[in-house]
């Protein structure tokens, strides 16, 4: 290679598929591995949102569409807002994107000039980390514990601030802790954001997989905040590359010049499918689902605690656990890839999500029928023995 750009220096490996990449092998080999380790649901696609696609490859062309979405979408998340969260999100300031992904590059494009700084939780989700390198900003990674409930809290932002911090960010739930941030906090961090000249952006990809309650949405603290959200969890559409972005009004007209540019528009019959995913027959699947995700993440934590993983905080959302494997082993690494290859159970070590104690943190994530997580269970628990 002739030359890199530097920033390329910043950005690492998803370290998650290189354990799926480990995974498949054995599969290969003709083991059977218990996957636990990706961060998507085990459910396929609802099947109105595939029959909506179906007619849809049917009846529509399949154009280009309008870099901010297409209307019909954009009203039906705006409603969607109004009769879950009685939250009025004006349809104008809604855009559709491929995937939150896209949706958090195009707010971090808008935001952030370079050498900027933006706060994030350590652990959190590694691309966003990745993302801020890519515009040439500067991640200022925050340790955060269970006394903090794994996340960001207003006091830790400010004793981290700085003249260059530009934006703070949270996902609530999270990724890799399953944590939310509770509402006075999201208050707190949206006041001292506004109080300093700075954007708070709340990735709720997550939102709909709560198991204590559902929280709300960010929008309700005003129209200042940046909100991510996306087709992929709760609807079980990873594959589909869908999600939306809310912005202040007064972005939209930038956020939409930068996708035209960057992704010319989201997938066309991805939309046309997702307008039937707010149809009540499609929540009927999708809140079945997340009851099933309840009751195997009620199986699992205490299965953890048995085989000695510490998990200090009950995680209220997404699908994963955070548990700490110090008690069972020094390095979580070697501790994931050694159930990997002798127990063929596949999680992903803490090293993904940050720099605050990697070692000691182990993802789970319970993407797996109740009795695939009592095999796997079973099997760590017999690879242990065998230490
Ligand atoms: C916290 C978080 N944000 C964003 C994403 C990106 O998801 P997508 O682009 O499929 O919407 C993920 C995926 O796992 C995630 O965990």
């Amino acid at each position: 290679m002739d030359r890199l750009a530097s920033r390329m220096a910043h950005i690492a490996p998803f370290e998650v598929m290189e354990i799926q990449t480990l995974a498949r092998r054995l599969e290969g080999e003709g083991r059977d591995v218990i996957h636990m380790e990706i961060g998507e649901p085990d459910f396929t696609t609802p099947q109105p949102i595939v029959d909506a696609a179906i007619r849809a490859l049917k009846a529509e062309p399949m154009f280009y569409t309008s870099a901010l979405g297409i209307t019909p979408l954009r009203e039906a998340i705006s409603r969607f807002y109004l009769e879950r969260y009685k939250v009025v999100v004006a349809p104008e300031r809604i855009i559709v994107t491929a995937g939150s992904s896209a949706a958090l590059l195009l707010a971090l494009g808008v935001l952030l000039d370079p050498g900027e700084e933006v706060l994030l939780s350590d652990p959190s989700y590694p691309c966003n980390r990745h993302f801020v390198r890519a515009f040439d900003g500067v991640p200022r990674m925050v340790p955060v514990g269970a006394d903090e409930h794994y996340q960001l809290t207003p006091e830790l932002a400010a004793a981290n601030w700085n003249a260059k911090t530009r934006i703070v960010m949270v996902a609530s739930p999270s990724n890799p802790t399953g944590t939310l941030v509770p509402h006075a906090a999201l208050a707190g961090l949206h006041a001292l954001t506004r109080a300093r000249g700075a954007t708070l952006v709340v990735d709720e990809i997550y939102q709909g997989l709560t198991y204590e309650g559902d929280t709300g949405t960010a929008l309700a603290l005003g129209e200042d905040v940046f909100v991510i959200n996306s087709f992929s969890k709760y609807f079980q559409m990873t594959g589909w590359r869908l999600g939306w972005l809310v912005a202040p009004p007064a972005y939209v007209r930038e956020v939409e010049k930068l996708a035209q540019n960057l992704f010319i528009s989201a997938s066309t019959v991805a939309q046309h499918a997702a307008l039937a995913a707010f149809a009540p027959e499609t929540i009927a699947i999708v809140e079945e689902r997340r009851r099933e995700f309840a009751a195997r993440r009620n199986y699992l934590l205490p299965a953890l605690k048995t085989l000695g993983f510490r998990v200090p905080v009950t995680p209220e959302g997404a699908f994963y656990i955070y548990a700490d494997s110090s008690g069972i082993a020094r390095d979580s690494e070697s501790l994931a890839r050694d159930i990997l290859e002798r127990a063929w159970v596949a999680m992903t070590p803490g090293k993904d999500f940050g720099f605050n104690a990697p070692e000691r943190h182990i993802r789970i994530a319970y993407t797996q029928p109740v009795a695939r997580l009592e095999e796997a269970m079973k099997r760590i628990a017999g690879h242990l023995r065998g230490c």
